[in-house]
Formats: C-alpha cells, structure tokens, sequence
C-alpha cells in the first residue's frame, strides 16, 4: 500500500500546524461526501474505482482486444484531462525501449490532438501511411480545436487506408453521452462509443473509458489498476483517522507549506518512466488550484537527470519551494554495478552493487542535501511499477486535490482560465461570430 511520510516537511512548520488544519480538512471530506462543496457538479470521480463493474471492464477489455487485432498502430486522440492519464499510465508501465524491442505484434500507442505542430501531425500521418490503424478519439466537449484537427486528418486517412467499413469498427468515440461534434460523428457513422459522465471532469477521468481503453489497447491489466484505486477509496475515507488518513496528511503539509510561504510543489521522481504521472499530476493540481489569484505552482523533475541541472536552483535558488518525491520500492529488474579492470572512473568500489542501490542512495542524499538547504521534503512510496500500485497513486493525488483545493478555498473543479487563449486565438483566426472580438485584438497588434 502507498506510504506517505512527511515528516521532512512538518519539521519546517510544526507538527501543530499541520494538527491545526485537521478541522478544515475533515470539513472539506464531509462536503465532497455530501456534495456540498464548490464545484458539486463535478464529483462523479470521488466514489468512481468502487462503482465500476466487472461488465464494464469486460466491455473495454473486449474493444481493446478487437483495436489490437486489427491495427499496427492505434492513435489516442485527445488533449488535457483527455490525454494525459493514458498517456501517464501507459510510460509508466511500458518498457523504456518498446518501439525499438517489440516482438509481440502488439500494436504502437500513438498520441495525437494534443498539440497544433504542423510538422508532427505531417511525421505522424506520413508514419501511419500503409498501416493498419485506429483511431480512439477522446473529447468530452467535442469541439477541442488540437482534438478536432487531428481527428478530421486521422478519420480520413483511415477511411482511406482501411475502407470505410473496417473504420468503423477501429474508430472509437469517447465523449459526452448527448452532445458535441464526437457524439454526432460516432452516431451517424456507428462507432462504438463510450461516455465520459457529466460529473467527471476531464482531469479526473482517467479512470473512465477516458484512460482504460487506450491503457487497455496498450496490453495493461485495466482491473488491476481500477483495484488500486478502491483500495486507496476505502483508505482515505472521512471515517479513517487523520493521523492514518495519507490524503488527509498530503492535504494538510500541502496546505499548511503553502500558508508559510512555499509557494511551489516541485514533484520529483528517480524512475523517467514517471515523467508522465507528473505531467498528469500538474494538469490535476494546477487546473484545480490555480484560480482567484490563489495556489500552489505544480513544478516537476526527473532525478537523477535534472539534478545535474535543475538541482542547482532547488539546492540554493529562492526559498519558497517544497519538494515531493515519488519512491519506488522494488524495479521490475535486477542489475548489477559491474567490474572495471582499469578503474579510471574510481567506481569499482560499486562493483556487485545493485543499481537500485545507487539509484537509493542518490534519493537518501538529495532528501537530506535538499532538507539542509531548506526545502521541505514530502516521501510518497510504492512498491513497485505496475498497474495497482499506479492506479492507487491516481487515486491517492485525485482525492488530496479535491480536499486540497476545498480547504484553499477555490472551486477545484472547473477552470475557467483555460477559456481565455480560446477566445483570443478565434478572434485571431476570423471564427464566425467572434466579428467584435476580431476588431477588438487586432487593433491591440
Ligand atoms: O481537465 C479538463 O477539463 C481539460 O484539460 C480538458 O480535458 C481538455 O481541455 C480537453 O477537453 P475535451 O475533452 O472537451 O476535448
């Protein structure tokens, strides 16, 4: 089960402070149990791992199943919330060299809709010509400008290169379960579709047909994961004491660092197949707190790596971060230091030692090096790589956001924000119905 010590940061404010904040943060599980906070209208993820069915699961594993046997390929369509838990998950559990060591016919897991780069969508439509491919188009609004584009250029190219019969059967939809351009193209032409609820925001939706189908697609145990989630619903309930409660712990060092003047989470890892589940994690924290001129900046490393760079500013830059490291307890593989017989690096006395070892001993001398130089320290640990432990590590970072955000006193559940380079890049581009919004920037350039 995930570990959670953060004993390295209450020692910067005080094991009272992080006690103070007890009341506000059983307050903040009560309203997300009652759905009476900020936001109620988006809590379809709170008791989400412990609500889906066995069926359900058996219906995404048998599409899944259908996309591989027909396709070398499957693109996963989609952006934000509707990209980055799949995409997480799926590094997190992949081996690191899969394009260049895949032998077992399995079909490449590809991403597309998450950006409007002219030359990837050009390098991935010339790099899916001749192949069988599908394509899973995710968008919950339907209407997503990066989604939109590369589904038009995808959904054509397959039609073409497969037939329109057989690209129906490897063109799946998940969006809205009435409305939006997703929904009206799956009905007319007849793809299987999944729903993305109402009351799932796009950044919680990982565990909806959102993340599980393209995690499913990628050969991974979807129930697995999905039982790692419940078992971290039922460990962090209201009911569970504060002093055990890990998300309450998270939520309130989270909160009480922030209240002393640590204005930035950096979340750190010494596994690079984690650089995704931090990228997930930022979308999660920053979409969710970064409102009303409020919140902490989610910031993320991968260790060793970046403290051969990055490590320069957290050791002795401006004092107002704090640092959260994701521990893995057990790699997958067993690697040995080896011998030198020249020596000339002075490592042989590594000689027999597990890498791991090393690799732990890096994360002891940072924690402590970073502690002395100011920084709290947060501990999160997992036993290992693989889909239970990820699936608990979803659940763990979504229920600490929501109290999180409840007790710094925004609406963690909806963002605002992102509409505003929306507006401004259709006015830009002469969308019908923005006329005034045209006139209006156009002048300002
Ligand atoms: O978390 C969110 O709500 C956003 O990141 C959305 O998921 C993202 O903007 C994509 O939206 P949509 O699924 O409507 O295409």
């Amino acid at each position: 089960m995930l570990k959670l010590n953060i004993s390295k940061a209450s020692c910067f404010v005080g094991d009272a402070s992080v006690k103070a904040l007890e009341g506000d943060i059983k307050q903040a599980q009560q309203a997300l149990e009652a759905g009476t906070c900020l936001g109620n209208d988006f809590l379809g993820w709170l008791h989400l791992p412990s609500s889906i069915t066995e069926d359900f699961l058996d219906d995404i594993i048998a599409t899944a199943h259908l996309l591989r046997k027909n396709c070398d390929a499957i693109v996963v369509a989609g952006i934000g919330g509707s990209y980055l838990g799949a995409k997480a998950v799926i590094e997190a559990l992949s081996n690191s060299f899969q394009w260049l060591t895949k032998s077992d016919n399995a079909p490449a897991i590809l991403f597309a809709g998450n950006n409007i780069g002219e030359d990837y969508l050009y390098e991935l439509t010339e790099y899916l010509r001749g192949k069988r491919f599908g394509v899973i188009n995710i968008s919950k609004s339907g209407t997503t400008t990066e989604t939109a584009l590369a589904f038009r250029l995808l959904k054509k190219q397959c039609e073409e290169q497969m037939g329109k019969e057989m690209a129906r059967k490897v063109i799946v939809a998940i969006t809205d379960a009435k409305k939006g351009a997703a929904r009206t193209t799956a009905d007319k032409e007849g793809y299987k579709s999944y729903v993305i609820p109402d009351n799932v925001g796009g950044r919680f939706s990982v565990l909806t047909p959102v993340g599980l189908l393209p995690i499913a697609c990628a050969g991974f145990d979807i129930k697995a994961l999905v039982h790692g989630a419940v078992e971290i619903e039922k460990a962090t309930s209201v009911d569970v004491k504060f002093e055990d409660n890990i998300v309450e712990q998270y939520a309130a060092i989270r909160n009480s660092l922030y209240r002393n003047g640590k204005k930035i989470e950096i979340l750190a890892n010494f596994q690079p197949k984690l650089h995704y589940m931090a990228e997930w994690w930022k979308q999660l924290y920053g979409e969710s707190e970064g409102k009303d001129h409020k919140g902490i900046f989610p910031a993320s490393v991968d260790f060793t790596t970046d403290l051969h760079s990055m490590g320069q500013w957290i050791q002795d830059g401006e004092r107002s971060i704090f640092e959260t490291v994701i521990s893995v307890a057990h790699p997958k593989h067993n690697l040995l230091f080896p011998h030198d017989d020249e020596n000339l690096d002075g490592l042989n006395f590594l000689e027999g030692k597990r890498v791991d070892h090393v690799n732990k001993m890096a994360e002891l001398g940072t924690q402590l090096a970073h502690v002395d130089g100011g920084v709290p320290n947060i501990h999160i640990e997992i036993d290992a790589l693989d889909e239970n432990h990820i699936g608990q590590l979803i659940y763990f970072f979504e229920r600490a956001c929501g109290v999180s955000g409840i007790v710094l006193g925004v609406n963690p559940f909806n963002q605002p924000g992102v509409e505003a380079y929306k507006k401004n890049m259709f006015a830009l581009l002469d969308k019908p119905g923005y006329e005034a919004e045209s006139k209006a920037i156009k002048a300002r350039i």
